[in-house]
């Protein structure tokens, strides 16, 4: 089998769990790694086995060793990563948030097609076994039209949750946001394809918004074009036992209701009653590893010429609507996207 060669730009918290999933893979091989810092180039290295190990990605992307790479870089870095691997004609699996900016966002979708390459974004959780199911419901017609959803991603904190290996989480300009565009971006791309449809409005109340300090909660109403509502709550400062994250998805339909609820030590539970029902139904599904299947995604695409699941342009809609929830909580007026 042909395998896609594959270099990491940023060897850093994820990039370590996306490099283990890309070491299972039959069609991806892991051939080289570079991160500024050295050591943590070195140590990524040696620790996943990858032999070839660079401290300037520009280098890195000059050479044939890789045809395409996992951009694992900080928020603030994506868009100058993604522009120079497009440049030198590498295919490119880039993390969410996509960027920080509209702008960046639409100068990283023009580069990429311009030069001909695929530009996935790492919107991991759709190729999750639940998520797929969740979409099976409502695209059977399981749960009849769906009228509302309803998300939640909470935890105790960077620090207490989430340890990025450098520091700038924690600097508004350099992350973009807080909880909302770092676990938002995961759920806003979720709702967006559940409710196949384009945001129309959306209000938010966000603490924090304008201050210039990353937001620990966020609460955002959205009304889709067609007319479906959804809501999302996500928060760094929920007091959870050690190492949990409390997730929740909600689907109300008109002839029923999922309800996914999971935190991070178990298994996602899928829940489903429809009218009529007397209790809840355990719903059957078989969980996927969403790394391994995005990457293995990522890799037949390139592979076999496909177009992938998640695109540069549903970054570019995810960006779209988290800045337009800064700007409602910030200016406290709904905003309107066209
Ligand atoms: N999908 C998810 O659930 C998920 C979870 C965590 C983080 N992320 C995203 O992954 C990205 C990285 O987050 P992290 O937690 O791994 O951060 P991190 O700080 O742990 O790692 C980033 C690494 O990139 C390196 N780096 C910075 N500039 C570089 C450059 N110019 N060239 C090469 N290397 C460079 C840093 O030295 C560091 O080692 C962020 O965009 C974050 O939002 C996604």
């Amino acid at each position: 089998m042909k395998k896609l060669k594959v270099g990491i730009i940023g060897c850093g918290t994820i990039a370590e769990g996306q490099a283990i999933a890309a070491k299972q893979l039959k069609n991806t091989e892991l051939t080289a790694v570079c991160d500024v810092i050295e050591e943590n180039a070195w140590e990524f290295a040696r620790k996943l086995n990858v032999p070839n190990v660079f401290t300037d990605y520009k280098e890195m992307l000059q050479t044939d060793l890789i045809d395409a790479v996992y951009n694992c870089t900080p928020n603030f870095m994506h868009r100058q990563v993604v522009v120079d691997a497009a440049k030198a004609k590498k295919h490119i699996l880039t993390q969410k948030p996509f960027a920080n900016t509209l702008e960046e966002a639409q100068e990283m979708c023009e580069v990429a097609s311009e030069n001909k390459v695929i530009l996935q974004s790492a919107f991991f959780e759709r190729f999750r076994g639940y998520c797929q199911a969740m979409k099976k419901c409502i695209e059977s017609g399981e749960i009849g039209k769906l009228k509302m959803i309803k998300t939640q991603m909470s935890h105790a904190g960077i620090g207490d949750f989430y340890y990025p290996k450098t520091k700038w989480f924690h600097d508004l300009s350099l992350a973009g946001g807080g909880c909302l565009a770092d676990m938002g971006a995961h759920h806003l791309d979720l709702m967006r394809w559940l409710a196949q449809s384009e945001v129309k409005c959306i209000d938010a109340q966000i603490d924090e918004a304008g201050t210039g300090i990353p937001e620990k909660n966020a609460i955002v109403n959205i009304t889709y074009q067609n007319g479906i509502m959804a809501q999302g709550h996500w928060s760094f400062s929920t007091i959870a036992p050690e190492g949990v994250c409390y997730d929740k998805f909600e689907l109300y339909g008109e002839k029923g209701t999922v309800f996914v609820t999971w935190d991070r030590n178990n298994a996602p539970r899928f829940q489903i009653v429809k009218k009529g029902d007397l209790q809840w139904t355990d719903y059957p599904y078989e969980e996927i590893d969403g790394f391994f299947a995005m990457e293995k995604h990522f890799a037949d695409c390139i592979l076999q010429h496909r177009k992938p699941m998640t695109t540069g342009y549903d970054g570019i809609k995810s960006v779209e609507t988290i800045l337009a929830a800064y700007k409602s909580a910030v200016t406290g007026e709904r905003q309107y996207l066209e």
